[in-house]
């Protein structure tokens, strides 16, 4: 049975945008000014799109996003030559070391989630890996002084992935915005002001 499009996904329609879930990032940019003109991000799990067609947005002609998925985008709006796309999956080394040769990056968005299994425990187990992966990408792309937003859904094990993030960032927190779901368990860490650790030679 076809779900019924709620107000989000109306708006998002409206909006031109591929998914309802950039009111999610809005909401977050509103409360955490993460997106600045002339920045380079990175969107992990970017595809459809919405998250890179709103950050290209207010990029700015400066700007650039390079996005990658497993699945090809969907944009309601030519990207333009500031945005590069690599299909493939953010655990191939071939895509990591794509990563770092076209960062480093001021920002970080995953979005990445497994497709839903019906388990809540295995789609939580598969989202903190996904997770996990994309802390480690942020922590070898990120500038100094970065940000992070990451994906992860709640089911038990999240804390010890928010402890990591307050290790490499000034400031850590989860935020949950109101355009998620409410039956979800979703929920962001966000990482603020990336404090790259300087290797001490022996
Ligand atoms: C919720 S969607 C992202 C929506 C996107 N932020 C937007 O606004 O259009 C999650 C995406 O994560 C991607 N994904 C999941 N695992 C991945 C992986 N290992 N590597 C790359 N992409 C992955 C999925 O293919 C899916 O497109």
């Amino acid at each position: 049975m076809k779900r019924a499009e709620d107000y989000y996904s109306k708006l998002a329609r409206l909006k031109d945008f591929p998914a309802r879930s950039v009111f999610k990032l809005e909401e977050m940019q509103d409360r955490f000014a993460l997106l600045k003109a002339g920045q380079k991000v990175l969107d992990l799990g970017s595809a459809p799109g919405s998250w890179s067609q709103f950050c290209l947005q207010r990029l700015g002609p400066k700007g650039s996003l390079v996005g990658v998925d497993l699945e090809p985008a969907n944009f309601k709006v030519l990207p333009g030559p500031k945005y590069r796309f690599l299909k493939g999956d953010i655990f191939s080394s071939e895509i990591t070391s794509s990563l770092r040769e076209l960062g480093p990056y001021d920002l970080v968005l995953s979005d990445a989630a497994p497709r839903t299994s019906g388990s809540g425990l295995v789609d939580a187990q598969g989202s903190l890996e996904i997770a996990w992966q994309a802390v480690e990408i942020a922590a070898n792309t990120l500038k100094p002084g970065g940000n992070l937003v990451v994906k992860v859904f709640q089911g038990g094990e999240e804390g010890q992935l928010l402890r990591q993030i307050k290790s490499l960032f000034r400031r850590a927190r989860a935020f949950k915005p109101k355009a998620s779901r409410n039956k979800s368990r979703e929920t962001y860490f966000l990482g603020l002001y990336f404090e790259a650790k300087v290797e001490k030679k022996a």
